[in-house]
């Protein structure tokens, strides 16, 4: 598929860099069709390295004007150079090196290293983009202080930002101008940025427990100012929020975020400059949906709290990624987890847990929390390293207790401040600091795959017993046939009729102790163990797994009353939710084959019973209500139906869609009632509480539209007098997905004419119309194409449109003529060379081919027919490559 097969990069070939580097000084001018960087290396030999090895430098794209050692110009003779690298073999062991390099921004469509966003200069270094600005040492364990100095024309770019502190601007001839900055804290070049435009800002500002005062600023177009409160009330609190809980104080006289809307990630966590995409910062109630509001509030904190756990302590190489990014997600969970619903938040990341990342470990992409090698570095910011590796610290939290974690943590940022480390020295610390063996749980680092754990239960009524007998196993993953048993905490509560009874186990076994005897973590390290308790006094429905104590898959079988009780009576939120979707699933599976069979549908009563009661009780938090409303997604079912011989789409969606009617026509009072109880006059606000409501009674109007004319007239009414985007977005879905042809496209017609000046907004009508399940969503796709409101340059336009489309619109995506899939293939093949990481994101459908029954090949020939492309980046190679193995 290529001449040259890219290379493979393995973490057991890691060796320490040559040379380190005290100082960096960068200077650049940005022109209106170039950009000129000129820098001073200030280098060391190390004294750990090699006394031989040569000077490596990265450098991708670059043309090289000028490089000298100590004021003196290279020979031609004394570098060599290739494409990727600069290498000088006998390079003095304390050197200035001075290198001039021209690049072109303003042609740069990758969005990594210095690009232009609409009227901007902004950068992007996360991973490997630093080496696309001027050849450098361009690996996370060689840090430096830099020093920046930006010069740019004064009208077009009156706001010239770097990392650190800046000094007063100066003006230079020819309407020029020019700002320095400095930043004290030693960093890798992945931390650098900077940003050059016509930018306005809000401004606040936080005084730190150490007392000392810090700016805060948001820098965004002139027209987006009045979408900065959110963002900001968010980084306060998680200024706050980080010095109560993990004593983690702010470093910098300023911190400053950008919006830019040309971005291939949320955001990034530069040091003292935060680049956010525009679609993870601006917000206002009228063109933000709650979901949008969350969002914020998470990823402002997310890359506020990278600046310790990331920049302070970094990643000594990319195999470790997930030292900054599986802790920094723990983190912002546990975050949002405090200043909203705990439980719902939970409940979101297991369903994104349990549909993306338990399908990617899965399948052709399955890699370890720390994986042992890759191709292309971006391919790896996946949701293994992100969610799996938030789970794996989670459990440390599990095992350890929060006092004892805590202490882990602040010694691993004591030892650690200002180093660049791996996963083993975060473990480490946590087991120095709490005395807990961690042996075996490093294996959830190293072994990809799904962990299945089997449970099952023996009451023995005349010796008052419960015995909980729990089996572990892990599938085969690529380059791992065989794995160990884990440590697995399984925290649990068993239940009685009249609520959780108490746990005493049998003396000599294993497991938390907790102040609520009622709750329990037992560690299971062996590939089986049995748990006995004592003094049960009624044959109990195990409650397992509470909070989701660990990523794994659990079977146990549990009756469908069984189910019913966890349901209502249950202490723990997420036991409860899970268990209305085990039963959901097990209703789902009864239709499907109902429906295949050609036979009667018929509805598992308990089940509507159980729905029922959770509409009927207003003392039950809404927030959960309507989770365990909503039915497991086609997406999910299609996953859990591969390992059964295939999944069927069709039979999927009919069958999920005929639950769904079921439901509506069994409730439809229900319904109605619930949705006027949760009408409010209170004036807007992004509470937990509000959230809550909102989100309940939605979920309410998505039943009643399906179930016909009024309520399709009740979205009709909703949509037009809405006053916040969550209600009328909500009410727009339900039209889109329910509502007949006119309805539909006057409603969609009139939202685009409302909201055709408001790029996000612009963006959710996409959106839904991607996901819209009728007939010919994907000529409409196709057409949406060539609409003003596309712009496939755009990521965050091509992840509404056709990520929408291949992900969220199961039945369309995978139509029998193939034309979803020719579809997606068409838009990679464009994308691929101007922008290969958003490229090789898109392909991720498209690699579960072997998981639809009777459509495989037809998908897998989209693979091979651009795997066949002339010319194929590093990025699209490396997953084609394992999709096709
Ligand atoms: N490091 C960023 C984050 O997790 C994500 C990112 C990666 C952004 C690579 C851009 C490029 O917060
Ligand atoms: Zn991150």
């Amino acid at each position: 598929m290529r001449d040259a097969q890219p290379k493979v990069i393995y973490r057991k070939e890691y060796q320490v860099p040559a040379f380190l580097l005290e100082r960096t000084e960068l200077t650049f001018e940005l022109f209106e069709d170039h950009a000129v960087v000129t820098s001073q290396l200030h280098l060391r030999r190390n004294p750990e390295a090699d006394s031989g090895a040569a000077l490596e430098l990265n450098g991708q794209e670059l043309e090289l004007l000028e490089i000298a050692i100590d004021g003196r110009e290279l020979a031609p003779d004394e570098y060599h150079r290739d494409d990727e690298l600069l290498t000088i073999a006998r390079a003095p062991a304390q050197c200035v090196l001075r290198c001039r390099t021209r690049i072109h921004p303003q042609d740069n469509t990758s969005l990594e290293g210095l690009y232009k966003s609409r009227t901007m200069f902004c950068t992007q270094c996360e991973a490997e983009g630093f080496r696309k600005i001027t050849y450098f040492p361009d690996r996370p364990d060689v840090m430096s202080v830099f020093d920046v100095t930006i010069e740019a024309d004064q009208a077009l770019y009156p706001v010239l930002l770097s990392n650190g502190n800046p000094a007063p601007p100066e003006a230079l001839a020819n309407g020029r101008h020019r700002v320095r900055w400095h930043d004290p804290h030693p960093k890798p070049a992945y931390l650098f940025a900077l940003v050059a435009g016509d930018l306005h800002y809000v401004e606040d500002r936080f005084r730190t427990c150490g007392g000392r005062d810090v700016t805060l600023r948001i820098y965004v177009e002139e027209k987006d100012l009045d979408k900065c409160a959110h963002a900001m009330d968010s980084l306060i609190q998680s200024m706050r929020w980080d010095e109560e809980t993990y004593g983690r104080e702010y470093d910098l006289d300023i911190f400053n975020i950008v919006a830019v809307d040309d971005f291939n990630m949320g955001a990034m966590e530069n040091k003292g400059l935060n680049i956010f995409n525009s679609s993870c910062v601006l917000c206002r109630p009228d063109i933000t949906t709650d979901a949008g509001f969350e969002r914020v509030q998470a990823i402002v904190a997310h890359e506020y709290f990278h600046n310790w756990s990331g920049n302070r302590v970094t990643c000594r190489d990319w195999f470790q990624l997930s030292l900054k990014e599986g802790f920094t997600v723990f983190r912002d969970a546990e975050f949002s987890a405090d200043m909203g619903s705990r439980t719902v938040k939970r409940i979101e990341d297991v369903s994104l847990l349990r549909t993306a990342q338990f399908a990617e470990d899965a399948g052709p992409m399955a890699h370890p929390v720390r994986p042992d090698s890759f191709i292309e570095i971006s391919n790896f910011y996946t949701v293994t390293i992100y969610e799996k590796g938030a789970e794996v610290v989670r459990m440390i939290h599990t095992l350890l207790g929060p006092d004892l974690f805590r202490q882990g943590s602040d010694l691993y940022f004591e030892r650690h401040d200002g180093q660049a480390v791996t996963c083993e020295e975060f473990v480490r610390a946590m087991e120095d600091a709490s005395g807990v063996d961690l042996s075996q749980f490093r294996l959830w680092y190293s072994q990809a795959g799904t962990p299945r754990l089997v449970a099952s239960g023996h009451y023995d009524a005349g010796a008052a017993r419960y015995t909980l007998t729990l089996r572990q196993s892990c599938p085969a993953t690529p380059g791992q046939p065989h794995k160990e048993p884990m440590t697995i905490p399984v925290a649990l509560g068993l239940l009685g009729t009249a609520g959780n009874l108490p746990l005493r186990l049998a003396d000599d076994q294993p497991g938390g102790e907790t102040a609520d005897n009622t709750h329990r973590v037992l560690e299971l390290s062996r590939e089986e163990q049995s748990f006995c308790f004592e003094g049960v006094m009624e044959a109990p429905v195990p409650a397992l797994l509470r909070g989701f104590s660990a990523p794994v898959t659990l079977e146990y079988d549990y009756s469908t009353a069984d189910l019913c009780a966890l349901m209502s009576r249950e202490a723990d939120g997420f036991v409860r939710w899970d268990a209305s979707q085990q039963l959901a699933l097990r209703v789902l599976s009864d239709t499907q084959g109902q429906l295949a069979a050609d036979s009667a549908v018929v509805v598992e009563p308990q089940f509507l019973e159980a729905l029922g009661a959770l509409l009927a009780d207003p003392d039950l938090d809404p927030a959960m209500v309507a989770e365990m409303l909503r039915l497991p997604a086609e997406g999910y079912l299609a996953e859990l139906a591969a390992g059964q011989g295939g999944a069927d789409v069709d039979i999927i969606h009919q069958a999920r869609q005929m639950l769904r009617s079921t439901i509506a026509s069994a409730h439809a009072d229900l319904f109605a009632d619930c949705y006027q109880r949760l009408v409010t006059s209170a004036p807007f606000a992004p509470t937990a509480e509000q959230i809550g409501a909102r989100s309940l009674r939605n979920m309410c109007l998505d039943y009643l539209a399906l179930d016909g004319a009024e309520g399709l007239q009740l979205a009709q009414s909703q949509f037009d007098t809405a006053t916040n985007m969550t209600d009328r977005l909500a009410a727009l879905q339900a039209i889109a997905q329910h509502g007949p042809d006119q309805q539909r496209d006057a409603a969609l017609a009139r939202f685009y004419a409302d909201w055709e000046q408001e790029t996000l907004v612009v963006n959710q009508w996409l959106q839904v119309q991607a996901a819209m399940p009728v007939a010919d969503a994907l000529e409409r796709v196709r057409a949406l194409l060539a609409h003003p409101a596309f712009d496939i340059r755009n990521p965050n336009k091509v992840r509404s449109l056709i990520g929408a489309f291949s992900n969220a619109n199961p039945v369309n995506f995978h139509r029998a003529d193939g034309e979803g899939y020719r579809l997606l293939a068409d838009i990679i093949e464009q994308l691929d060379s101007r922008n290969p990481q958003i490229a090789a994101r898109l392909l991720t459908p498209l690699t579960k081919w072997r998981n639809y029954r009777g459509r495989g090949e037809q998908m897998r020939a989209q693979l091979q027919r651009l795997a066949a492309m002339p010319t194929v980046s590093r990025d699209v190679y490396e997953v084609l490559d394992k999709a096709l193995a």
